[in-house]
């Protein structure tokens, strides 16, 4: 860890992984104020090239060995394939570099449990990016029901479906060994992440699930959007829609779903609740040409049945993310910051691949949220 990483002195921060989800911590570390991005990993030279003089960046290395080694690092993100969350997360851990993780934490419950015993045996911090969670309208939804508008809730329902949008057949996204899973993993997983904040983190005290791969291994269902990656007749072991209904402990129960690709007439997301006093729904998906997105409340005031379309405040996405994170570290409480409740999640996730897998109700002992 670095000796430049005192009260008040810039931390130093470095990211592995060039894609999407890599360039979105980049841009937050490199417009925030306090730290600075002194080290960038990936294996491909020409976006290391493009993003290393964007950003000004000192280290400009292949692996993230070679990042911890030389960059002398406070903070690191990593963007990088799933299975390779853990090995990163801890390699820094170990040199004392605290961690935000790309979601999922890691591919099974198990191995993101490694990582925390990881972040406890350094007494480092470490996070996961669930950006979504930082969305304006889950934000204040929040804020809703923790206001008691809504009343005890009792069921919620929650989905991101896509119409075509396997983030390239064939690469490792497609792949059980480097991603753990498929949309469940990918995208249900932020869906998951969003309900239980919303409720409270409950416990989950079971898993039904079910999944299926209709359109990956029959090469269909490729993003129409973006640059295609689709490499022809590869392999496609994962799901491509997967389906739960999750008992928490507080006696309300969950509906999930994730896909993607289904024959629905466009994408979608939504995230309803449903409390004893009120119901509400966040919406948004749409083609890209015309997207929609609203927040609305079903409620009665003073008798009178209405309907309210409160208006959220600006998303806060990876950038919230990195500011929270980079905020955990400067708290000096490193102890309350290690990981647990992202864990939580993968424990969830497992106990759903467990579910489809068994073909019946699988429960869960000590997936507690903390
Ligand atoms: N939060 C979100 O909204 C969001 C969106 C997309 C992806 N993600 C997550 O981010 C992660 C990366 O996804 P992506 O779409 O950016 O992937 P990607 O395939 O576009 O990029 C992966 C990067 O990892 C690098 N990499 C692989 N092995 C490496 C090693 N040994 N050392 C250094 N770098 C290495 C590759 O060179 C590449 O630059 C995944 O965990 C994914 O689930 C999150």
């Amino acid at each position: 860890m670095s000796a430049s990483s005192g009260e008040g002195r810039p931390l130093r921060a470095g990211v592995v992984g060039l894609g999407w989800a890599g360039q979105q911590h980049m841009a937050a570390y490199a417009d925030l104020d306090r730290v600075e991005l002194v080290g960038i990993a990936g294996m491909e030279a020409e976006p290391l090239a493009r993003l290393g003089k964007l950003y000004d960046v000192e280290h400009r290395v292949a692996t993230w060995q070679e990042l911890i080694e030389q960059a002398d690092l406070d903070v690191v993100s990593v963007a990088t394939p799933t299975v390779l969350h853990a090995p990163i997360a801890i390699g820094a851990l170990n040199a004392g570099v605290h961690v935000l993780s790309e979601k999922p934490m890691a591919e099974t419950a198990p191995v993101a449990a490694t990582m925390v015993a990881a972040a406890e045996a350094n007494d480092r911090v470490l996070d996961v990016s669930f950006n979504h969670r930082m969305r304006g309208d889950i934000q204040a939804l929040k804020k809703i029901i923790d206001a008691g508008l809504l009343g005890s809730i009792y069921y919620a329902k929650a989905g991101w479906l896509r119409r075509e949008g396997i983030p390239g057949l064939g690469t490792w996204f497609t792949r059980a060994a480097t991603a753990g899973g498929g949309p469940l993993m990918d995208i249900g997983v932020h869906m998951l992440d969003m309900a239980l904040y919303l409720l409270g983190e409950p416990q989950v005290r079971a898993a039904t699930a079910a999944t299926y791969a209709e359109f990956g291994p029959r090469g269909k269902g490729g993003s129409p959007y973006g640059p295609r990656r689709d490499t022809p007749g590869a392999q496609f072991d994962v799901e491509d829609l997967s389906t739960a209904f999750l008992r928490l402990a507080d006696g309300g129960t969950l509906l999930l779903e994730s896909s993607w690709a289904q024959w629905i007439p466009h994408d979608q997301c939504y995230l309803a609740v449903y409390g004893a006093d009120g119901g509400a729904s966040v919406e948004w998906g749409g083609e890209p040409k015309e997207p929609y997105r609203k927040l609305s409340i079903w409620t009665e005031i003073s008798g009178v049945a209405a309907e309210l379309n409160p208006t959220p405040p600006p998303d806060r996405g990876h950038r919230g993310c990195v500011e929270d994170f980079l905020a955990k570290v400067r708290s000096g409480d490193y102890a309350a910051h290690r990981g647990v409740t992202p864990m939580a999640r993968a424990v969830v996730v497992d106990a759903c691949y467990a579910s489809a897998e068994a073909g019946r109700e699988v429960t869960l002992d000590g997936g507690t949220a903390s």
